[in-house]
């Protein structure tokens, strides 16, 4: 690509940062659109002069990660339906100095589970922190039956409240899901040996969506698959929210581009 004057910079904060995919996973997507804008990665401990780093450096997007996604709300004047319900943003939009804040992680749980049909199913969320909440505000309106499993049995209890369904515990016998999806960091580089369902058979008939892109097969898929499930992987999702939050700065709509991306491993 070629940096000019015109270039326009986008960030992406957190902190740590160093290993974040979203300027890589950005220049591929401005690249393949020809759009003039480079993403930067910029750890930041806190946020008290974020409004006038996007002020002065005139940033048209701030992709944001942990620990700011909530923390960032503050910093935002319009915060999107999905912001409001979930208390936490992935992305702020500069339109001509009015800071929009959005979660496009919800799109891109969508567009994981979009060749699927949802209604009536019976899904297994495992986890109960921020990721599995935007996993339940995804499935909200797709009446399906949600089970919530999780380490500390009260958030389960919580997001059952939230988002309906019920709780179970590690005991999934006498259960049938058509679809599980791990929301908790475990099976994550560099614990790539760990399992949130040791034991667990899987079935032909089951899709298991795993949120967790390094490794890009987590020990969970790899069991899913080895046992004749449909597998998902967290790759699918991150590259589907960071072409959500391209389409939401520059009014585009180029999901259909980038099909290819978006397909199952
Ligand atoms: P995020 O906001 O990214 O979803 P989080 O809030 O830390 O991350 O939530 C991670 C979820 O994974 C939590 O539900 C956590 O369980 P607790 O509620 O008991 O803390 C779960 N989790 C994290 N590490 C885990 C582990 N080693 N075993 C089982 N569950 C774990």
């Amino acid at each position: 690509m070629n940096i000019n004057a015109e270039t326009q910079l986008n960030l992406v904060i957190g902190n740590p940062i160093r290993h974040s995919q979203s300027p890589a996973l950005h220049q591929r997507i401005y690249q393949a659109l020809g759009l003039n804008a480079v993403m930067l990665a910029s750890a930041q401990s806190d946020l008290n002069d974020l409004r006038t780093l996007i002020d002065r450096l005139n940033i048209k997007l701030i992709a944001v990660t942990l620990p700011h996604k909530t923390a960032v709300l503050a910093h935002a004047d319009i915060h999107s339906d999905a912001v409001k319900a979930l208390g936490a943003a992935n992305t702020l939009i500069n339109h001509h100095g009015i800071i929009h804040a959005h979660n496009t992680d919800v799109e891109g749980i969508r567009a994981s589970l979009q060749h699927l049909s949802i209604a009536q199913k019976n899904i297994l969320i495992l986890g109960a922190g921020g990721a599995a909440r935007a996993v339940g505000y995804s499935l909200k309106d797709c009446d399906a039956h949600l089970f919530w499993l999780n380490r500390t049995a009260q958030k389960a209890q919580l997001m059952a409240e939230q988002f309906g369904g019920e709780i179970v515990s590690d005991d999934l016998n006498g259960y049938s899901f058509d679809i599980i999806i791990n929301t908790t960091p475990v099976g994550m580089t560099p614990n790539t040996d760990d399992t949130p369902l040791p034991g667990y058979a899987f079935q032909p008939s089951q899709t298991v969506f795993d949120l967790i892109y390094t490794p890009t097969k987590t020990r969970l898929l790899r069991e899913a698959k080895s046992a004749g499930a449909h597998i998902i992987n967290g790759q699918v999702m991150m590259t589907a929210q960071a072409i959500k939050q391209v389409e939401l700065a520059y009014g585009l709509n180029i999901e259909g581009r980038f099909t290819f991306e978006l397909h199952d491993h």
